[in-house]
């Protein structure tokens, strides 16, 4: 999958659906080339290289004056020689100079592809499944070697890129700026799509024209955030969901990023994705390295749906690992919209026990259980039980609760402390802060000092302590607060700008030591919801709390956005009680289960309180989903309606032979009178006669037609959405099965 041309220095990265090109230019950096469609492989490409003389440039070598790095497109720009555009890498000398120039070395092939230490990364699993180059590139003044790595998959449209920094000098450098990825695609006619909003609306979906000068997004919290994904996709004007090129740019990282693609005056464009510059500077001392995350890159030429699918394909089957990959995911009621933290035991053996009775599998207990839990002011970083309300602590809970047939889930926030614990009166310097200043809260706790191994240490040592004692067999990992006034005390002044960095790496230490004690344990991430929701925390937990809004109606935005990246598999969905806690809204049962099925399915209410009738519907959603899970789980995704743009939110769940699919068809707000409305369905085999059937609706149609003319959605007779309940009601919601005859 990789061809090099010796003589030119070209390498062409294809696996007979994309191509990545790039070359040595003669003055010894690396030019971008191509990304996109498969090109064939032919003897030469330099004449895509192009180069003209310009008016008012800088030019590299005294005489020419045609060679200009203003001008010719790169593959990983440093700044300070003739580039004026925002480099990817910024090298910081002990004379305090801040220019660098990498000259290229030497190459390596290597098949299959190398996991990064300490961070994240996707993998194969046989060497068969992907190539790999490394360029070797060299900055002589600084003795300093930077190894840029690509590894393209068999099986996936994507390409995965990192960068490794070694010092190979006597003195200790400071690097101020190492995107994971840059490329300078030859012209700017895209629009840029983003995942935007805010806490309990995350992920939205933007797009803006790109214009000269800086579109970006990133985040300088220290979590990946609510407010920005790190991901960014690039689509031509009329490009769709199902047709059209996009580019898809996600980074394996949960902590700062940065996102942007800058339009040049010549409308070059440059994109490029990494750990966000602001707020960070590494030390790199001599003989030391370091490696950055990995960037994913996709391209696609069947709209943005068609990148979405590489995305998940890839991030469910190569990035999520481990014993719950290929398992289907249990169905888990958690406790904490029906009860805060106002329980005690003998609560929570009746909810179960109802929860039981309805084939639920798994019981979450969440916050409040341990410590002097009550409320959120005190208790975070006692992770032991509270026994005024659990009595028999958490060993004898969860033997209680798998003797009523389930399995023990437990909601931590192991990287929290409130001043109010045993653990920070023990330990006041374990938190981040910086020296004589104020220390901000958020929801009055405090961030623990993750960058430091021994804090690391101490909350390990306490949930491997209740892991191993009581039958936990899946843990809720929350995050409820960004970091502020970010300093460590263990490290020196001129580490400060590492902190960041190092604080996410004892996230993943902390996990990855988990993983290897309790290697059958579900993790599910949450930071309020999806504020930590990225591609980083999938390689540790499979699955995510897609947001604390748990409406049916908000979900639709909220699981449609996230599903431009992220698999069904990942997404935590549950159905909640009504009036819905966060915005009031009534929605009918069913809804709500609709909308939850295409994610990890739950409940997030008290059984106990629901009608005889309801508590039918529930076990025939538990049910169904139980039937469903695996097929939704391994089917290819379709977003068929928009709910940014329609009062409908549609998609389609196809299996990967065509020959069954699930459609889910949400009207937003009841309507008098409507038109006509279709469903053009996707994935099917045209020649195949289906059938289709809804609660209320049976019939018969061939995969052409339901493709080109589409599915018939509304009742004729009444002009509304075929639900059969008579239709004129806010929030239905009809699920259709389309089964092959
Ligand atoms: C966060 C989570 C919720 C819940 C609460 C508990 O907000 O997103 O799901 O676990 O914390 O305090």
């Amino acid at each position: 999958m990789i061809i090099v041309n010796e003589q030119e220095k070209v390498f062409h990265l294809n696996n007979g659906r994309i191509s990545y090109l790039f070359y040595v230019m003669e003055s010894g950096q690396l030019g971008h080339l191509y990304f996109g469609k498969a090109l064939t492989q032919k003897g030469s490409y330099l004449h895509m290289v192009e180069k003209v003389h310009r008016p008012m440039t800088t030019y590299i070598t005294e005489g020419d004056l045609y060679t200009s790095y203003e001008h010719l497109r790169q593959e990983y720009p440093c700044y300070g020689t003739s580039d004026y555009r925002y480099p990817a890498m910024e090298i910081q000398g002990g004379d305090g100079s801040r220019i660098c120039k990498l000259e290229y070395q030497r190459y390596r092939i290597i098949n299959g592809k190398k996991l990064l230490p300490g961070l994240p990364a996707t993998y194969v699993e046989d060497e068969s499944e992907a190539s790999t180059v490394e360029i070797v590139m060299r900055d002589s003044k600084y003795a300093l070697e930077v190894v840029f790595s690509y590894s393209i998959f068999r099986d996936f449209d994507a390409i995965a890129r990192s960068v490794q920094l070694v010092n190979h000098g006597k003195e200790a450098l400071l690097v101020n700026r190492a995107m994971s990825m840059s490329i300078d695609f030859p012209d700017a006619a895209f629009q840029s799509v983003q995942l935007s909003g805010a806490w309990a609306r995350e992920r939205y979906v933007h797009v803006r024209d790109l214009q000269p000068g800086i579109t970006a997004v990133s985040s300088m919290r220290g979590n990946s955030s609510h407010q920005h994904n790190p991901f960014l996709a690039l689509k031509r004007k009329n490009t769709t969901e199902q047709s059209g090129e996009a580019y898809g740019f996600s980074l394996i990282y949960s902590g700062n990023f940065l996102a942007q693609a800058e339009v040049d005056n010549y409308q070059v464009l440059r994109v490029m994705l990494g750990i966000n510059p602001f707020g960070f500077q590494w030390k790199l001392d001599a003989a030391a390295n370091f490696t950055t995350p990995e960037a994913v890159m996709v391209y696609s030429n069947a709209g943005l749906n068609g990148m979405s699918q590489q995305f998940h394909r890839l991030y469910q089957n190569r990035l999520v690992r481990g014993y719950w990959r290929d398992r289907e995911r249990p169905v888990l009621i958690n406790n904490w919209e029906a009860t805060q933290f106002d329980y005690v035991e003998e609560d929570l053996i009746r909810f179960a026990t109802k929860a039981k009775e309805c084939d639920i599998e798994l019981f979450v207990l969440d916050d409040g259980w341990f410590g002097a839990r009550n409320d959120d002011k005190r208790g975070l970083g006692d992770w032991k039980a509270n026994t005024q309300k659990l009595p028999n602590g958490i060993e004898g809970l969860s033997k209680r609760i798998e003797a009523l047939g389930m399995k023990f889930g437990l909601w931590f926030e192991p990287e929290m402390v409130n001043k109010d614990s045993d653990f920070f009166r023990m330990h006041p310097d374990y938190i981040i802060a910086t020296p004589e200043r104020s220390v901000s809260h958020g929801r009055n706790q405090f961030v623990l000092d993750f960058s430091r191994r021994e804090v690391v240490d101490a909350i390990y040592e306490q949930m491997y302590t209740l892991l191993s004692k009581a039958k936990i067999s899946y843990i809720k990992w929350d995050m409820n607060r960004s970091i502020s006034e970010c300093y460590s005390k263990a490290y020196h002044s001129d580490q400060q700008g590492e902190i960041f960095h190092r604080y996410i790496l004892g996230v993943y230490d902390l996990h990855e030591r988990l993983i290897q004690a309790f290697p059958s344990l579900l993790i599910e991430s949450c930071a309020s919801g999806g504020g930590r929701f990225d591609a980083g925390m999938l390689y540790y937990a499979p699955q995510g709390w897609v947001s604390d809004d748990s409406d049916a109606i908000e979900r639709l935005k909220i699981q449609y956005g996230t599903s431009l990246v992220y698999p069904l598999s990942c997404m935590g969905a549950h159905v909640s009680a009504c009036p819905n806690e966060q915005v009031g809204r009534q929605t009918p049962l069913e809804t709500r289960g609709n909308v939850a099925f295409t994610g990890a399915f739950g409940y997030e209410l008290d059984l106990n309180k629901l009608s005889v009738n309801e508590i039918e519907t529930v076990k025939k959603q538990v049910a169904f989903y139980k039937e469903n899970r695996n097929f939704i789980a391994k089917s290819d995704f379709y977003r068929l309606c928009s709910p940014f743009e329609t009062n409908f939110a549609a998609w389609e769940a196809v299996a990967p032979d065509g020959k069954r699919a699930l459609v889910t068809v949400t009207r937003i707000l009841s309507e008098i009178n409507g038109p006509y409305r279709r469903l053009p369905l996707c994935g099917l085999l045209p020649e195949q006669q289906y059938h289709i059937k809804s609660q209320y609706l049976s019939y018969n149609a061939y995969g052409d037609e339901l493709m080109q003319y589409g599915m018939i959605l509304e009742d004729k007779s009444s002009g509304q959405i075929i639900d059969g309940s008579g239709g004129c009601q806010d929030f239905r919601s009809v699920l259709y099965e389309i089964t092959a005859v």
